[in-house]
């Protein structure tokens, strides 16, 4: 079946891509759409800005949508950056751009800096809304290590492990991530309900 997922983030993209490959999906992504329309994130929530995604692209196009709204919460920051994980440095920032900031904004707190991604996977179709949160606890550290995944991934090592989720790359990161886990919750309810199927 056809789903719509929401994103025109690359890499979000090419991990729920492998997250679904074993199911019979064809992920539709809105670079793959013509008129698109702007989609505005400006609830306080991950779950909020994720549903709004989901719903108003579902009421667009008629097509079951998938989205997902996720980002890192910092300890020291008191949940900084939040839903404004995408936009820290600024509107049209780069992810370096992000990164430098919040290690700029960490060097005034001891180490360990404790935080954890996030990740709201939502899936809307005419007969079924689901939720599904997803969180990968780690810290920041202050050095940029790996050449994988995206954002913060050059800065974030996951508990019990020694390496950056940019060095360990998207096969071990869809094993523990915020997103991987979201995302398995919702194939989970929908193959249940015998929506999609396993290959
Ligand atoms: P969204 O597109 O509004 O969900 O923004 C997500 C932002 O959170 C991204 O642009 C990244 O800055 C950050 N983020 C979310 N998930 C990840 C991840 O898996 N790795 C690194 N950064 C992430």
């Amino acid at each position: 079946m056809k789903i719509i997922f929401a994103t025109g983030n690359l890499g979000k993209l090419s991990e729920v891509k492998r997250i679904f490959e074993n199911y019979d999906v064809e992920l539709i992504s809105l670079k793959e759409l013509v008129n698109v329309p702007e989609i505005y994130e400006n609830e306080l929530t991950f779950s909020g800005n994720s549903f709004k995604k989901s719903r108003e692209i579902f009421e667009k196009f008629g097509i079951p949508t998938i989205a997902d709204d996720s980002g890192l919460v910092v300890e020291q920051l008191n949940g900084k950056p939040g839903v404004f994980s995408a936009r820290f440095a600024g509107e049209n920032c780069t992810y370096e751009d992000n990164n430098k900031k919040l290690l700029n904004e960490l060097s005034f707190f001891p180490k360990p800096h404790f935080a954890k991604f996030v990740c709201s996977a939502t899936y809307f179709s005419a007969d079924n809304q689901f939720e599904f949160i997803g969180e990968l606890s780690g810290e920041i550290i202050d050095e940029f290590r790996g050449n994988n995944g995206f954002g913060y991934d050059p800065i974030f090592v996951p508990e019990n492990y020694s390496n950056t989720l940019s060095e360990l790359g998207i096969e071990v990161k869809n094993q523990i991530s915020h997103r991987a886990k979201a995302f398995y919750g919702l194939i989970d309810i929908l193959s249940k309900k015998g929506i999609i199927h396993y290959k």
